[in-house]
């Protein structure tokens, strides 16, 4: 899958594919005008304002900016790479991609040994399943989970299964099929005795939790024990499709949701996303047992823009769940955290509570990440003391200090004064004090503070500037016509855009016309590596603007351009001969007031 796809072949998959056909077999389309329109598979919403213009060949959501081409769409809406994406594509449209001929060879037999492999684990996933719902052999398991609270729905919809009390079952079930032994063990289902070379099954006498990746295919699993067997949880061991960093259990079924809703709920354990699941928590995901790595949160970055953490309550838990909260804040993640009372997990809150309980007084109050923090440093103080309960409050003041909006420093300081009474006034001078100290570490290079963006970003609502609408104007045309941008460019004197993203999709746009050409809007989509500039380029391509421009409309919008700079440089020198007039140099104020003068008649 790491071969480079020739650019070629990527245009004729893209000038063969419609994306109306395409997007509709997700989302339900009806014609208006020129264009389609359907509810926005990547928000919930409830009037349509996605749109697919078939003669442009993208995508466009009013609500959320979602938008792109029909690569981006499938990349998006499948959590897929580009090389996925046109894959998928070209077979629909039966063309061929010439996937790398040199390392056929070697290629061809990993491949093979791979497809084995999951092959194994699809035969393996059915037959566990098989095992624990229809026979003798796991009724005993079965009673264990309906005892537990699991029902046959979840057992069904999570593929549960049961492995045999034999050390050989699975491997001569294998070798039957004519599975190679060797390549089953490094599937990690099957072990070697060192003694004699012979294979012994690796699950033995376990409930079997399949680990699915995010396609649907089958490629690990998890066995925990029936009784106080140890160990608890018996995982299958890295393997060339399994890697434990990468993947998120149930995230496959959970994407759906996740990109509707933009949230997921992340917990620790399989039985707790089995449970909130069974609660109508559908978008809720865990680790392999393992801490958040920066890969989940990559996977989670393209789906979602808040993760509530709902961790056991025991005091790993919180520890846990403070360490992912850190971790998900600084990716940009908005948090929230849900506390369950007297060390539960979740899976037990719903046996004892019921799933109306869990969604409302769990979930529905999940805490603000401050509000976490407040309970978090609480924890083993005791607030009577003295001593104590200064270094708490200084603890939270800190916390608060991070806060970039002033509302909120403002209301948690207020309620840290109002716990404690204190004077709010008192507060506020400590709290300057403590970021004014950690800046300076910062900038004497201590702790680094890093604020990345939130990816996903609503449409502005405020009024903009007459010169953006100019600007907008532009790449609009510019992007229909090649002849359009060159003179754009020469009408621009060597000045740029006002806005970055404009002046960026800009230089992306001239850099695309040199190097192809062919051009049109889904291709030049497919150019721009930046998911922010996609979004935005399909946005202006759906402005209607007239098909032809007139060269007085063009020198219309430059010079709206031109002036925003003006403007600003009249701005600027305003402050500057304010300044000299202070300081009485006459002279100076004069010549600044000529200047101004002079620019204002050029506007
Ligand atoms: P139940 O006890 O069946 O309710 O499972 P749980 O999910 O509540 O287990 P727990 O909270 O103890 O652990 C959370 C997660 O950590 C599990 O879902 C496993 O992924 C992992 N885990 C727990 N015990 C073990 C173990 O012994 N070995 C391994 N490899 N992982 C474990
Ligand atoms: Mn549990």
């Amino acid at each position: 899958m790491a071969d480079r796809i020739a650019e070629e072949k990527i245009d004729e998959v893209r000038q063969a594919v419609d994306i109306v056909e395409i997007i509709g077999d997700y989302v339900q389309l009806k014609k208006q005008g020129r264009n389609y329109f359907g509810l926005c598979p990547f928000h919930g919403e409830n009037s349509p304002s996605f749109s697919v213009s078939p003669d442009k060949q993208i995508f466009h959501c009013f609500g959320c900016g979602a938008g792109g081409n029909v690569f981006s769409f499938l990349m998006d809406i499948e959590g897929i790479s580009f090389q996925e994406a046109a894959v998928k594509l070209a077979a629909k449209v039966n063309i061929d991609l010439d996937l790398n001929l040199s390392s056929v060879h070697t290629e061809r037999k990993a491949s093979k040994e791979i497809q084995a492999m999951l092959d194994a684990h699809e035969l393996l996933r059915k037959f566990y399943h098989h095992l624990l719902v229809n026979t003798k052999e796991g009724q005993h398991a079965l009673e264990y989970l309906l005892e537990r609270g699991f029902t046959h729905e979840s057992i069904d919809k999570f593929q549960i299964g049961y492995s045999l009390n034999s050390w050989d079952f699975v491997v001569k079930f294998l070798s039957k099929r004519d599975y190679p032994p060797e390549w089953m063990e490094k599937a990690g289902i099957i072990i070697k005795r060192e003694k004699d070379g012979t294979y012994f099954d690796r699950f033995r006498d376990r409930i079997m939790f399949p680990i699915l990746d995010r396609h649907g295919n089958t490629i690990a699993f998890s066995g925990r024990s029936l009784g106080a067997g140890e160990p608890k949880y018996l995982n299958s061991p890295e393997t060339a499709i399994f890697h434990k960093s990468k993947t998120l259990y149930n995230f496959h079924q959970a994407k759906t949701s996740i990109k509707k809703l933009h949230q997921a709920v992340l917990f620790e354990g399989f039985a707790d996303v089995i449970a909130a699941d069974r609660a109508g928590v559908e978008n809720g995901i865990a680790t392999m047992g393992t801490a958040l790595t920066d890969d989940h949160i990559a996977i989670l970055r393209q789906n979602a823009d808040t993760i509530t953490i709902c961790y056991d309550s025991d005091n790993a838990g919180i520890e846990a769940a403070y360490r992912a909260g850190n971790l998900l804040t600084e990716a940009g993640f908005q948090l929230k955290v849900a506390v369950m009372p007297d060390g539960l997990d979740p899976d037990e809150y719903i046996k004892l509570y019921g799933p109306e309980k869990f969604q409302k007084e769990v979930i529905g109050a999940s805490h603000t990440w401050m509000g976490f923090k407040f309970l978090y440093f609480r924890r083993g103080k005791n607030l009577n003391n003295e001593g104590d309960r200064l270094s708490y409050i200084e603890e939270i003041i800190k916390e608060i200090s991070k806060l970039s909006k002033a509302v909120e420093r403002d209301h948690y300081l207020r309620q840290l004064a109002s716990e404690f009474s204190l004077s709010l006034d008192a507060l506020e001078q400590q709290q300057k004090q403590i970021y004014f100290a950690e800046k300076k570490n910062a900038a004497s290079g201590h702790t680094p503070v890093t604020h990345k963006p939130i990816i996903i970003q609503k449409p502005a609502k405020e009024l903009k500037p007459a010169f953006h609408k100019a600007e907008r104007c532009l790449i609009a045309h510019m992007l229909r016509s090649r002849d359009v941008a060159y003179k754009v460019q020469e009408l621009l004197q060597g000045n740029g855009f006002n806005m970055d993203e404009h002046q960026a999709i800009f230089t992306y746009l001239l850099g695309f016309y040199e190097d192809h050409l062919e051009s049109g809007p889904s291709a030049f989509l497919s150019y721009i590596q930046d998911e922010n500039l996609r979004r935005t380029v399909a946005d202006i391509e759906m402005m209607s603007i007239n098909d032809e421009v007139s060269n007085q409309e063009l020198m219309d919008y430059i010079k709206q351009v031109l002036n925003y700079k003006k403007l600003l440089k009249i701005k600027e020198k305003e402050v500057e001969q304010k300044e000299a007039e202070r300081q009485n140099d006459i002279l100076k104020a004069v010549a600044l007031g000529t200047e101004i003068m002079q620019l204002r008649k050029s506007l």
